[in-house]
């Protein structure tokens, strides 16, 4: 795609992404994504705001043929598929600053061997002017990586706010058309990849009131023209407290904890308790995410293997415990042959999650009547917590 006009001397530049469909070897793009940058022209200086991902530079390039000079290359965020491609665009403007602040200068020099001289750095508030153009850079340290800021154009209250609000969706709609299928997408990547650093994104959004902010375009997805769509959004994601719900990942190789999961499911529906089940040979590890920002409590379902969890169970237990969910409590069921110790693994592996841990039910063979009284018990169990928590 050529470059794409916003407002007089300010540009959408990047690449849309329509076949990549796995992001840091982990996270699914059923959409596709985009690497946006931007270009920002005033009467004496041009910025390039962030670059693409390297496999993506000859379009950046072939966007920045007609840009004769660029004074500045803002880099908010040290991630390669923002930064990556800053090696190529200082080739072709030499004489152009990174700026960066303190800690993103130190990652990029580890990243990419930029040259320490090529550096501008950029204080918390500081201002850079283009003529005509103010930028000014705001720290949003965690969002999600410890260099992160965003950048505020004063004079056109545009937000560029790399990867904060973004969402991974390939489309050549350069603003939001469509706000339900973009809160689904900004809801998977904030799941994904800011829901570990919810109370550091809760001080940066209230450090980000006191701008009048109009439009925020962020290095992934579409632009918001109306900014208090995904900001809202944000601030519920943040900290609204948990639903009444509970997520169960799971695994059942013979059906065993199948029987179990269904059941437990089942007996939850009947108290009033929403459920979300994912069978995790099949699942899509970023809706699992998604309903892990909801959920009050987590059920992991696990069968045994070679004496521990299934390997799928450990692996979803893992990511709970590093997307740091707001689940107040968390449970464990399943089975086993002869023996084994898939309780005691799992539950070592949640050192982050601050929950309370309801008693497991764990039956041998295929689940008796007892199996599914316990489970029954359970699901009452649940359900009364979640009353006495009061969750909707
Ligand atoms: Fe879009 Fe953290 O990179």
């Amino acid at each position: 795609m050529n470059r794409r006009k916003i407002r007089d001397g300010v540009y959408w530049m990047g690449a849309v992404d329509w076949e990549r469909r796995l992001f840091d070897s982990l996270i699914p793009l059923p959409d596709g994504t985009s690497y946006n940058a931007y270009l920002v022209e005033g009467t004496e200086k041009v910025a390039l705001l962030d670059t693409v991902d390297p496999p993506k530079i000859d379009t950046l390039l072939s966007q920045l043929a007609g840009v004769p000079k660029i004074d500045y290359i803002v880099s908010h965020h040290a991630e390669q598929d923002h930064s990556g491609s800053i090696g190529p665009v200082l080739e072709k403007y030499p004489g152009a600053k990174v700026v960066a602040t303190p800690r993103g200068k130190g990652m990029l020099i580890d990243a990419l061997a930029i040259p320490e001289e090529a550096f501008l750095t950029v204080e918390d508030g500081e201002q850079l002017s283009l003529g005509g153009k103010t930028l000014r850079f705001i720290h949003t340290p965690w969002v999600h990586w410890p260099e992160t800021m965003v950048t505020y154009l004063e004079e056109e209250h545009i937000l560029f706010s790399c990867d904060f609000f973004g969402s991974h969706i390939a489309t050549s709609d350069l603003y939001v058309t469509d706000e339900g299928r973009v809160e689904e997408a900004a809801k998977r990547y904030f799941a994904e990849i800011m829901a570990p650093f919810r109370p550091q994104i809760e001080k940066n959004l209230e450090k980000l009131r006191e701008y009048d902010i109009q439009m925020i375009a962020p290095s992934h997805g579409q632009i918001y023209d109306r900014p208090a769509f995904i900001v809202d959004l944000y601030r519920e994601w943040v900290s609204a407290p948990p639903k009444n719900l509970v997520v169960i990942p799971y695994v059942s190789m013979h059906g065993s904890t199948d029987k179990m999961v269904k059941h437990l499911a089942a007996a939850l529906v009947d108290r009033g308790v929403r459920v979300e089940l994912f069978d995790l040979s099949v699942t899509d590890i970023g809706r699992l995410a998604m309903a892990l920002l909801d959920a009050a409590t987590i059920v992991v379902g696990t069968c045994t293997v070679l004496v521990g969890p299934h390997p799928l169970a450990a692996y979803a237990t893992l990511l709970a415990n590093a997307l740091k969910p707001k689940a107040r409590f968390l449970s464990i069921v399943g089975s086993y042959g002869w023996g084994g110790k898939a309780v005691e693994t799992l539950a070592g592996m949640i050192p982050n999650l601050k929950v309370e841990v309801l008693d497991p039910v764990i039956c041998k063979g295929a689940p008796r009547e007892t199996d599914l009284k316990a489970l029954d018990d359970l699901a009452a169990a649940i359900a009364h917590k979640h009353e006495q928590e009061q969750l909707a």
